[in-house]
């Protein structure tokens, strides 16, 4: 079934499944309403708090906080959700279909124009998991809410982001001022945009 077919016909009721090019690579992608609320698997979750450890997080998103606390991560929980009520950000928990594990976050500011954010906990890393997860939130918004216009902002050294950026159809527009600077003291980022 393709991606974007699965994944707006069920994102209604707040979780959706998406095939990842082989039987035993699903994602399940849960919107943050349904599993961050409240008594949820994700609001009872570490798994936020032990992926953000890791120091290449903080390196290249600089509103993380380093170190990186159990508070740091309820207060992640519990911002993600007011904000998923209460403006038009929406964050997504990426979750291993099979093992029901947690692997990292895509964050969308839901507006024409509007920013996408990302991360995964280490050992998820590299197996094209990112790529896949926003190509099906770029799928959401658009199908679901009508939005043509994104962007992905990367510190030039994260290659990584960059590529991810580029396998999901964004394209390099060039260098932008980046605010907050980042912890190494970089003031620029690369711009990709979705048109
Ligand atoms: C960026 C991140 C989300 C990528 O997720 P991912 O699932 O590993 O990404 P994918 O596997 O879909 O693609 C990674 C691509 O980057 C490439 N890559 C990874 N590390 C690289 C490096 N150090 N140098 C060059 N290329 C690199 C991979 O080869 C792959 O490209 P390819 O398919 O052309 O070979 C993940 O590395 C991460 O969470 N990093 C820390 C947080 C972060 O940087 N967030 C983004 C902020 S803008």
């Amino acid at each position: 079934m393709a991606v974007a077919t699965r994944l707006s016909s069920v994102v209604s009721i707040a979780s959706a499944a998406l095939a990842l090019g082989g039987a035993a690579r699903e994602l399940l992608l849960d919107a943050h309403r349904a599993s961050y609320g409240p008594g949820s698997r994700w609001g009872r979750s570490r798994a936020p708090v032990a992926a953000c450890c890791d120091s290449q997080i903080p390196r290249f998103i600089p509103f993380i906080p380093l170190p990186y606390s159990e508070q740091d991560g309820r207060s992640f929980l519990a911002e993600a959700e007011r904000k998923w009520k209460g403006s038009d950000e929406r964050t997504f928990a990426i979750v291993e279909y099979q093992s029901d594990r947690f692997l990292g976050v895509v964050t969308i500011r839901l507006r024409d124009g509007g920013s996408l954010g990302f991360w995964l906990s280490r050992d998820a890393r590299g197996r094209g998991v990112m790529t896949e997860a926003v190509k099906a939130v770029v799928n959401w918004a658009r199908g679901e809410h009508g939005i043509e216009r994104l962007y992905i902002t990367a510190h030039p050294d994260n290659v990584a982001s960059q590529r991810v950026a580029e396998k999901a159809g964004f394209v390099r527009v060039g260098i932008t001022q980046h605010e907050p600077p980042f912890r190494d003291g970089t003031r620029t980022a690369i711009r990709f945009e979705l048109t």
